[in-house]
């Protein structure tokens, strides 16, 4: 058959969205960013030469053009609404109740429990998107349910969100709503760099969420990490019909849109009562806030029975995390050394009971952020805590503040080894730059050496560490391998089983791999991924001691200021001396062989990797399975024989079940190619 231009041009925006829609929607990429460029070149080149011909999808159509003045007031076709809330599991059960008892009297039929379609409620910033015949003609917030912004220019720009829907039989209209959030790990790298470039830092990513989307050049939001997730129908035509809310999320699946891999259809209060306890298990492993779970009785004639109050529905509700913010009062400001010298302000706090959790400390990060938030000493503040990240003061409750309270001082000199604080150029971070001088980083550096990820010394935790410091029995990592029986049973509260133990963790620990090893040597910005990559590609300890600038920015993830860490560790002679002596004192690994059979575990096997990977990245984890001989494909079929899954694995992961595929996570990985 022959192409024209045009059909050729068609192909092309297919493919961009395909591609767009894999690596933003699915995080699981086909083809690398660089082919995706060269195809989206030549979109932009056909489209300068047929500007009359651009199709209404093309992703070129994402990137808006002009600042708006302000935003435009629209009215939603049906109002947006609101939850209710419970808190507890009796007004969980009590819920349950009520829908049974009303749907009863309604006339329903109710052979058994309820069945409720269960969502994790997302701490983003609710929106409804119009379609009409197929295409996007209008996106809007929630405003106050009725009326909202006209964002549409803004919303274009997210990725996860169809331009058109993909279907051949789009109803004349429909509505979808959902929530746009900002996923923690995008809210973290942008934090980064607005920091490094001198813009806003977000407070939380659903600040991050809503601050981007209400912004009036829509060219900024193209650059926010944002993403939306639908979570119900809003208005549609007649020719919408299902009789499950869950079907007509898999039916906007089907049309292109992100569905939540955690939803799930539970039957009645238990059912719901163990979501919300597996949801509350797995949300700090979540890339985005969540802030409770919403169960949303699943029959639509039910719904449409129940109907609604004021401005909730009667057939869901909302079931809340306990609250994660709560107030107290600072006793106190210190500051904290940690294992690269960088000073942290940390406030000392009346315990407070955050989210089920006490704490008595909360970072407040930097010089920076105690001068814009103004903490004092004697502050009623707000303390904030998600997940399992260290507890943060949001704000001051100024009219709480206690008469001629002083504004605090950072200290000019490092409050542990008194030498003289330096904030290094481009930096938000103060630091004590003696290194192993510096008792506090000796400490750390010691922990980190000895840490599960590093050389895993058993028996050897923190206050260990810090006892052996004080003690002067060690000064460096290499030290450790010179203690004695005696020496570590001299120490108070040190049992001779104890001493016994430490030793033969240290024994052991001689044993070790080459990226373990230069993980813990705790050089900044390698981390576990880095160490891999390094020992990976330049096999010897030699290697990556001798390689210049030119041979570390070649490797795969590292730029040009890893590689600056990297050259400066090894250039002072300290840091070679402790790794001379840890060799001297036997610790050894084995080679690192060029591919070589017996290490090719995987060979002539079909891998398929999906879901979101956290400590290696996707071409190191594919190169990784490339070197243990697997061929590494993008969809699941009854010829792959492995796939590996990382979080929030979706359609993939399901399809791997339901053939029988064998199915490992990330850290089987790594263990194959550490071990
Ligand atoms: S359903 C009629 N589902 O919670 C049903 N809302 O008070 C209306 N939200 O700001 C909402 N995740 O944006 C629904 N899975 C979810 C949700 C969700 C978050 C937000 C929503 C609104 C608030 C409702």
């Amino acid at each position: 058959m022959n192409s024209t231009p045009r059909a050729d041009y068609l192909s092309l925006v297919q493919q961009l969205n395909h591609h767009a829609k894999q690596y933003y929607v699915h995080d699981d990429p086909e083809i690398s960013d660089g082919e995706y460029d060269r195809l989206y070149q030549a979109l932009l080149a056909y489209e300068a030469e047929h500007p009359d011909h651009i199709a209404s999808d093309s992703p070129s159509q994402r990137v808006a053009d002009q600042p708006l003045s302000h935003f435009e007031s629209v009215a939603h076709a049906l109002p947006m609404l609101s939850l209710g809330n419970v808190f507890t599991e009796s007004e969980l059960h009590a819920f349950d109740e009520r829908i049974q008892k009303q749907l009863l009297k309604s006339g329903a039929e109710l052979k058994s429990n309820v069945a409720y379609a269960a969502e994790p409620k997302l701490d983003g910033l609710a929106v409804s998107l119009r379609y009409e015949n197929g295409q996007l003609v209008m996106a809007a917030t929630r405003g106050d349910g009725s009326q909202g912004e006209n964002i549409t220019a803004n919303i274009k720009t997210l990725p996860s969100v169809p331009l058109k829907l993909a279907t051949e039989h789009a109803p004349e209209l429909l509505e979808v709503r959902g929530e746009v959030v900002m996923p923690r790990s995008g809210f973290k790298k942008y934090n980064e760099w607005a920091e490094a470039h001198g813009e806003k830092v977000f407070a939380n990513p659903r600040n991050g969420a809503a601050g981007s989307l209400r912004q009036l050049d829509p060219r900024k939001t193209a650059q926010r990490p944002l993403s939306f997730y639908a979570y119900a129908l809003g208005a549609t035509s007649d020719s919408v019909q299902f009789t499950r809310h869950s079907d007509s999320m898999q039916w906007l699946s089907e049309l292109g849109f992100q569905i939540n891999a955690l939803n799930q259809v539970v039957i009645g209060a238990a059912g719901c009562m163990a979501y919300y306890q597996h949801i509350g298990q797995v949300r700090s492993s979540l890339d985005f806030d969540i802030d409770g779970v919403v169960y949303k009785v699943d029959d639509l004639d039910h719904q449409a029975a129940l109907g609604f109050v004021t401005k909730a529905p009667r057939w869901a509700t909302a079931h809340k995390f306990p609250a994660e913010e709560a107030t107290t009062q600072i006793d106190n400001i210190e500051v904290q050394v940690g294992r690269t010298g960088s000073i942290t302000p940390v406030a000392r706090l009346k315990p407070v009971t955050v989210g089920g959790v006490t704490v008595t400390n909360a970072t407040l990060h930097n010089e920076d952020e105690i001068r814009r938030k103004d903490v004092r000493v004697g502050d009623t503040v707000f303390v904030r805590r998600a997940g399992d990240v260290i507890p943060e003061v949001v704000k001051v409750v100024l009219s709480k503040r206690p008469e001629n309270s002083q504004a605090f001082v950072m200290p000019s000199h490092c409050p542990v080894c008194q030498s003289e604080l330096h904030k290094p150029e481009g930096e938000a971070v103060l630091r004590c730059l003696n290194g192993l001088g510096c008792d506090a980083q000796r400490k750390e550096a010691i922990k980190h050496f000895a840490s599960r990820k590093a050389m895993d010394i058993d028996g050897l935790g923190d206050k260990l560490v810090e006892q052996l410091v004080d003690a002067g029995l060690i000064n460096n990592p290499a030290d450790l391998y010179q203690i004695t029986e005696s020496q570590a049973a001299g120490l108070e509260r040190m049992a001779s089983k104890s001493a016994q133990n430490l030793l033969t963790g240290i024994e052991k620990s001689k044993q070790t791999t080459l990226p373990r090893f230069l993980y813990a040597l705790g050089i900044r910005e390698v981390g576990e991924a880095t160490a891999l990559t390094l020992a990976n590609e330049l096999k010897s300890l030699d290697a990556i001691i001798q390689a210049d600038t030119d041979t570390l920015v070649a490797l795969p993830d590292v730029g040009t200021v890893v590689a600056d860490r990297i050259l400066a560790y090894f250039k002072q002679p300290e840091n070679l001396k402790v790794i001379h002596d840890l060799l001297d004192h036997g610790i050894q690994w084995p080679a690192i062989e060029s591919i070589d059979d017996a290490q090719q575990t995987l060979a002539g096997q079909t891998v398929v990797l999906t879901g979101k990977l956290n400590q290696l990245t996707r071409s190191e984890a594919k190169s990784a399975l490339q070197n243990l001989g697997a061929k590494v494909t993008g969809s699941v079929s009854a010829k792959t024989d492995l796939l590996v899954a990382g979080e929030n694995a979706g359609s993939k992961l399901t399809k791997a079940q339901e053939l029988g595929i064998q199915v490992v996570d990330e850290q089987w990985l790594i263990d194959q190619i550490t071990d």
